[in-house]
């Protein structure tokens, strides 16, 4: 791991409640897809073209993904993780701890809303209407999560409640939701999503793709985009590490819609075997929560810098563009 980030990640494992820091580090079952992640990344490399003359502007093609919770790592939450964006899109997690309309009054960038559909659909709505009002410019439905992962860590502490003062702002007082903790996980349809599109002008993407099929679905049924993701190894653990998913869903897209990519992705050489691979972008999510933990938002634009100084240099060592033939799987 890059120093800066084992840094982070050393500072926040010290800091974290070993309970909170094991619900930030964990996944699902035997945390296989969870290193699998990281590790289907060291078995790819990159073969650099060389004199093609002036670099295109590599960009800096990263997203926050949507991780809940934030105050359990800092008292300022995600308002700190808001402040550090710079441009940078943050996801919010319905599962927040700061209401939504107060993430997007303190972000400089671009805030984004994730939701899981409830049972309820005045809930859902209600969600969207919040997000509109914040002025969030576009919907995430994470459609991974019929049921909730299993979490052996977490079943382990018995770590199941928020600590006091602590809640999901955005379920707060909602029509139909009891607690304030009350997100629920159900299997839906398609026709869901139709339903959702329905009654919202924001973009709506899909996150939790890993099938190509389910990528041709999500293109007929007209969302903006897809995230070809595994929830951090967080919900089945018998799925493929997410970047060993990635280029079928790309070639089943066929450019119709962009497919973000996350899971496992630690470093800008991370970030562009993504973008060789097809993706439009990568997500993060533990980084963050490491640099937040670590140093409130000064630690997050710590990680960020370092990801997009990383990208750029990859970018100018092979030529300025990266594509799928530049990837190699190592002997
Ligand atoms: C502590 C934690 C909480 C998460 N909460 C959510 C959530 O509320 N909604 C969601 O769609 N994904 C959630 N995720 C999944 C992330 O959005 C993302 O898919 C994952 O963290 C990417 O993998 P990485 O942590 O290896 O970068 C969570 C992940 C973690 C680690």
């Amino acid at each position: 791991m890059n120093p800066v980030l084992a840094e982070l990640h050393d500072k926040a494992r010290a800091v974290l409640d070993p309970v909170h820091y094991d619900f930030f580090a964990g996944g699902a079952g035997d945390e296989v897809v969870l290193a699998e992640n990281e590790a289907a990344f060291r078995r790819l490399a990159l073969l650099p073209r060389v004199l093609r003359g002036k670099e295109d502007d590599a960009g800096f093609p990263v997203l926050i993904s949507p991780t809940a919770f934030h105050r359990l790592a800092h008292p300022d939450g995600e308002l700190a993780t808001a402040r550090a964006l710079d441009g940078t899109v943050l996801v919010s997690s319905m599962a927040a701890t700061v209401p939504i309309a107060d993430v997007v009054a303190a972000a400089t960038g671009p805030v984004w809303f994730q939701l899981y559909l409830q049972p309820g659909f005045d809930v859902t709505e209600a969600l969207v209407r919040r997000a509109e009002r914040a002025g969030c410019t576009a919907l995430v439905v994470t459609v991974d999560s019929p049921v909730f992962g299993r979490h052996r860590r977490d079943i382990e502490h018995g770590f199941h409640e928020l600590p006091a003062g602590l809640a999901a702002e955005n379920m707060r007082d909602l029509a139909g939701a009891g607690g304030l903790r009350d997100i629920e996980m159900a299997p839906f349809t398609w026709d869901d999503i139709d339903r959702l599109r329905s009654i919202t002008s924001l973009p709506v993407w899909l996150k939790g793709i890993l099938h190509p099929a389910d990528a041709v679905v999500a293109v007929e049924h007209e969302v903006a985009g897809v995230f070809v993701s595994n929830h951090g190894g967080r919900q089945l653990d018998l799925v493929p590490a997410a970047v060993d998913a990635l280029p079928a869903v790309v070639d089943a897209v066929a450019g119709r819609i962009p497919v973000v990519l996350d899971g496992g992705v630690r470093s800008g050489g991370d970030v562009a075997l993504a973008v060789a691979l097809g993706a439009s972008a990568a997500g993060i999510g533990r980084p963050v929560l490491w640099g937040l933990a670590a140093d409130g938002s000064n630690g997050v634009r710590r990680v960020l810098d370092l990801l997009r100084d990383e990208f750029q240099h990859v970018v100018a060592m092979c030529g300025g563009r990266l594509s799928r033939d530049m990837v190699v799987v190592r002997c």
